[in-house]
């Protein structure tokens, strides 16, 4: 499979690709005035991925359907949201979709799937109605629509701040590093019960000035571990929101638990929300082998499991 990245005008049915995330670190500095936490966070692109399949229309009409019957197919679908806001801020009525979303990564999962999903139909939509609207321009309007959604366009490895949109590349060259990925498929999170419980747990104690967001926000970009992503000055794993979530959630609790039981591994740590989580390897070839040997127990102990490469790219055209 070829995957190109950048954009294209194209009148035929288009595939999309959109890839999950895992932070490597999610720290919540505090409480901003518009009720959203502000945040400090590495996040990472893994090949574990959707698909949209796209086909224009001219007479107006947006449609989705999903390979997943426990996935809404309708207006609260970020996909959905994406192509209307698309379509009635750049285009017109007449602009129309049929849109197809082969679902992998699993939901309510601290993996920003639905995010993913969203910015993919923004670039798709993009080219299919020969918008022309430049990736700063999509990045703006993915903002709007959710605060992981900007990181899922441009995606590889960015430090996020704000609300989660403010992106900051690094300048890493493609790592090598792989994880593997376990979900309870019974569980899932609610990112606003996560950053509810953070506030009410950990509010007192919040950062209150942009002075002292400014001054965590540099003391993270300074991070030695930054400049490689490599085994060498392997990542520290740090997620605020586990240390609330984890005591409450049993499936959190267990599969932590698993994690740090598997051989060679350089951390383990809950992506995002959760309830996902993941244990950190030099490479997918060990990350793999160590998966093979150890799938069936964690089967056994009800978790699904993926070994996921790291990526340096978000959303692209699969061609
Ligand atoms: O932006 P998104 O739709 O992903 O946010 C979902 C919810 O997560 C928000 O409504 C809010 O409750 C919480 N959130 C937050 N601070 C952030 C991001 C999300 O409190 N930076």
């Amino acid at each position: 499979m070829r995957i190109s990245s950048g954009f294209m005008k194209a009148s035929h049915p288009i595939k999309v690709n959109a890839p999950a995330k895992i932070n490597l670190h999610l720290e919540v500095l505090g409480l901003r005035t518009d009720g959203f936490h502000e945040l400090a966070m590495v996040m990472q692109s893994i090949d574990l991925a959707d698909y949209l399949e796209i086909t224009s229309n001219k007479e107006g009409l947006i449609t989705l359907t999903v390979d997943d019957p426990s996935l809404s197919a309708g207006n609260e679908n970020l996909i959905i949201k994406a192509a209307k806001l698309l379509r009635d801020r750049f285009g017109n009525n007449h602009l129309g979709a049929t849109i197809h979303l082969q679902k992998n990564i699993p939901i309510g999962a601290g993996l920003a799937g639905g995010s993913s999903d969203g910015a993919a139909a923004l670039m798709g939509l993009n080219a299919l109605w020969g918008l022309d609207l430049t990736k700063p321009q999509l990045k703006d309007l993915a903002g709007e629509l959710g605060s992981d959604m900007p990181f899922c366009l441009d995606g590889g490895t960015q430090l996020c701040f704000g609300r989660g949109e403010k992106l900051e590349p690094l300048n890493i060259s493609s790592s090598s590093m792989a994880v593997i990925l376990v979900k309870d498929p019974a569980v899932s999170i609610s990112t606003p019960w996560a950053y509810g419980r953070s506030k009410e747990l950990k509010g007192s104690s919040y950062l209150k000035s942009d002075f002292e967001f400014e001054q965590r926000r540099q003391q993270l970009r300074e991070k030695s571990w930054l400049r490689f992503l490599s085994i060498s000055d392997p990542p520290p794993l740090n997620n605020d929101l586990q240390q609330v979530v984890e005591p409450e959630i049993p499936a959190v609790q267990d599969a932590l638990k698993l994690l740090s039981a598997l051989p060679g591994s350089f951390g383990v740590a809950m992506s995002g929300s959760g309830p996902s989580c993941f244990a950190l390897y030099s490479t997918y070839v060990e990350a793999k082998e160590v998966l093979e040997k150890n799938r069936v127990r964690l089967e056994d102990s009800g978790l699904e499991s993926w070994c996921c490469s790291f990526l340096s790219q978000g959303v692209t055209f699969e061609s």
